[in-house]
Order: C-alpha cells, then structure tokens, then sequence
C-alpha cells in the first residue's frame, strides 16, 4: 500500500458560478489512454495496480485539481490499438471510482456511463450509489455510445441516426432525475423510449442533481447541454478560432434556454507534457511523437471521424494526417514546456477563446508527472484567473 485510505469528512461540492478558471484530469484508464503508442504503454505505471490509481488521486487533490474525469466504453478502438495498450485494458468507469473517492476527500469524480446501453434504473442506482459513496462529489459523463461496434456488441441496431441520439440522452437523464427525484414515493415515467413506474430503492443523491457532463459539442449535442447539463466536454483543437466559436456557441444555446451562459462550463481537453525545462519538455514531447504507432492511429482516428461531427468538421484533412494529430490526446492541442509555459499557454487560451474550463490529458501519466502541474496552479492564482479549490469550498 502506497499511502492510507483517506478517512473522515467527505465534502460535498456546491455549483458556484464564477469566472474562475476550473481543471479536471482525465483519468488513465488503460496503460496508454492517451497516445496510440506502446513506448508510452511501457513507461506509464500498471493501470491495474489499484495503488498506482491512489497515489494519483491523492497527488491530483493536492495539487489542486478539481475533477478527475473516467472515460470509459465497452469495445477497444481496434485491434492495433489493443495490441499497443492504447484503451486495452481498460478499467469500468464505475468500478475504479470509488477507489478515487475512499482515497480523496475533496476532488469531484466523473464516470462516464452510456445512456443506451444501460436501463435508467440501472443508471439512476449506479448514480446514486456513487454520490453517496464520494459524500456528493459524483459527475455523470452521460454519452450516447456513439460506437458501431459496441451497438453491435450489445444487439442494437447501429443505424441510430446521430441527432436522435442524443434525443436518448436527454429522455435518459430526465427519467434517472425522475428516479433520483422518487425518495421512497411512487414514479410514473411515461417517454418515447422508456416506460418506468414503481418505488426505486434508496440511497439516493446527495447532490441535489449531481453534476452532468457531455462530451458532444455538434449542434444536437449542445442543444442538450444547453437545456440540461453542467459541463460540455470538448477538444482544444490548434485552430483557436473553432474553440471561440464553440464558447460563443454554447453560452448563446443556453441563455436561450433561460439559463445564466456561465451555468455551463466547457471542459476543453488539452495535452500536457511536463518538465522542470523547457528543453526537456522538448526531448519528451519528440519522443512521444517518435513512439507513435500509426496504424493504431489510424484506427482512433477512424473510430472519432465517424462517431462525431465535430471530429468531422476539426479533422476535414486526408487519414494519416489526420491520425497523426488524433493519434496524440485525441486530437486536442498539446502544450509543451515547464510549469511556467503551460500557465503562459492555458492563459493564452483563455484570453483568447474565453474558456475557462480545462481538461488536462497527461501523455505521461506517472503521479510523479501530474505532481509537476502542481507548478501550474499558483502562477495562475498571481495572473488572477485561478483560486484554490479550498477558497471557493471545492466547488464546481
Ligand atoms: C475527447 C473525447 C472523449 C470521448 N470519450 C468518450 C468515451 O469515453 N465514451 C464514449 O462512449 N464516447 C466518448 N466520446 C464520444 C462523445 O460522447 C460523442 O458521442 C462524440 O464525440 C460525438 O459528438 P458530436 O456530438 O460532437 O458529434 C468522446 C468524445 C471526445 C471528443
């Protein structure tokens, strides 16, 4: 055992609406999450070490992280990939939260959980369980499953057309805030895909409505984030322009559904690769590009382009150009350099694009690689446009 399970208080995390920048790290879920590359599978820890998980959390929570953010999904993005560990294995989203949350007391844990592949009940119990569990500091990542081979895996029909899912995804979530909702009294649920009716069994949500992030920023998906969720989850693409408009987008989308544009807050996906110089930093970043497997890219790259618009509209490029940037965080921007770069970059950013949510996606994932972001945070406190979470009571 690395280090004890944390014991005591577990605090709730409130919503507050402020203009603060907030951070989230994208949970390493499988040996190589992040980078089509078996180098990198070798040089991160074993990600079925349950002590290399706690380590994580406890360093994400004193550096200053808000949110830790599991991806998760039922097929591997081909058989290239498994073959190099990127997302091969990789650990249920709802099985490995909690060890985050018995080893944290403050960070907020997100699991992403697929609106069609599980009944809301399932849904709403699961959800329920794991804000309890966290003492309110559960997020659900609802996604569609958006995967032809994991519809296939399960029997459904892939011809889902792509805005009809997410009309799933909303009619999901109302149904599980209406089981949330029960405490112990009768529901009748009456939709398009579902039909419920009955008393759910406890425990129910500590959050009032625990938070909900989407990770699809196309028209359909914004148009329900607007009306019902927290957190848009989405790439920092290099073309800085198409993060703006999406910010302008989605705050336009909300207030026309009558909510305050700040009620929802953009988690932008960007790499990191740290080091105490720049020149190292550098050598890293070469390295990892060097170690790219690209028929593993490839099929990453295959995997987004045709599951999202978004990837389509970003990556409008020929396949291999295409793979080499998807290859490497999905696609999003990576910033390279010491503490102080990255504070320079993630400023830049939110200059310009108005975001003021980050989802960092370490291509290395060692604890002692996060702990170096700890660096990052306090250059931003000086600029103005970050504070700790403490100070704002862990929230949101
Ligand atoms: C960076 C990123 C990570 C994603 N992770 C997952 C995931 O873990 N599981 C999943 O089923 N879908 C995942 N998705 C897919 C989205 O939920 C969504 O279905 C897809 O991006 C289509 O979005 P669109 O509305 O922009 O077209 C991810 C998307 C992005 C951009």
């Amino acid at each position: 055992m690395t280090s004890a399970l944390a014991t005591g208080r577990r605090t709730p995390k409130p919503r507050r609406i402020d203009d603060k920048m907030r951070f989230g790290l994208m949970w390493p879920n499988s040996p190589s999450p992040n980078v089509t590359s078996v180098e990198v599978a070798k040089r991160n820890p074993d990600v079925l070490d349950i002590n290399s998980h706690i380590t994580l959390a406890q360093t994400a929570e004193r550096i200053g992280v808000d949110f830790v953010f599991f991806a998760d999904g039922y097929t591997n993005h081909g058989l290239d990939n498994a073959r190099v560990g990127h997302g091969e294995p990789c650990v249920s989203a709802p099985i490995w939260a909690p060890i985050v949350m018995a080893a944290t007391e403050h960070l907020g844990v997100v699991t992403t959980m697929h609106a069609r592949y599980l009944s809301p009940v399932v849904l709403a119990r699961l959800g329920a369980n794991l804000d309890v569990l966290s003492g309110g500091r559960w997020g659900w990542n609802i996604v569609p499953g958006a995967k032809g081979s994991e519809a296939k895996l399960f029997g459904l029909s892939d011809t889902i057309e792509h805005d009809e899912r997410y009309q799933v995804v909303a009619e999901t979530l109302e149904a599980v805030r209406a089981l949330w909702g029960a405490r112990g009294e009768p529901i009748k649920f009456d939709g398009k895909y579902y039909h419920l009716e009955g008393i759910p069994r406890g425990p129910y949500p500590v959050q009032e409505s625990p938070v909900i992030f989407n990770a699809g920023v196309s028209p359909a998906g914004q148009e329900f984030i607007a009306s019902s969720a927290d957190y848009a989850f989405f790439a920092v693409v290099d073309d800085l322009a198409k993060v703006t408009a999406t910010v302008r987008q989605l705050a336009e989308k909300t207030a026309a559904h009558g909510r305050d544009p700040r009620e929802v807050n953009l988690a932008g996906s960007t790499g990191v690769v740290i080091a105490r110089t720049s020149a190292e930093a550098a050598e890293k970043f070469a390295w990892i590009k060097d170690s790219l497997d690209m028929d593993a890219a490839r099929g990453w790259a295959r995997g987004f382009l045709a599951g999202s618009q978004t990837y389509q509209a970003n990556f409008d490029q020929e396949l291999d150009e295409a793979a080499r940037k998807i290859g490497i965080a999905a696609g999003s921007r990576v910033l390279v350099g010491t503490a102080a770069d990255i504070a320079e970059q993630l400023i830049e950013i939110h200059r310009v694009t108005g975001l003021r949510g980050f989802m960092l996606v370490n291509l290395l994932w060692a604890p002692e690689e996060v702990e170096l972001l700890g660096d990052v945070f306090p250059i931003l406190e000086r600029a103005g446009v970050w504070e700790t979470p403490e100070s704002r009571g862990w929230s949101w």
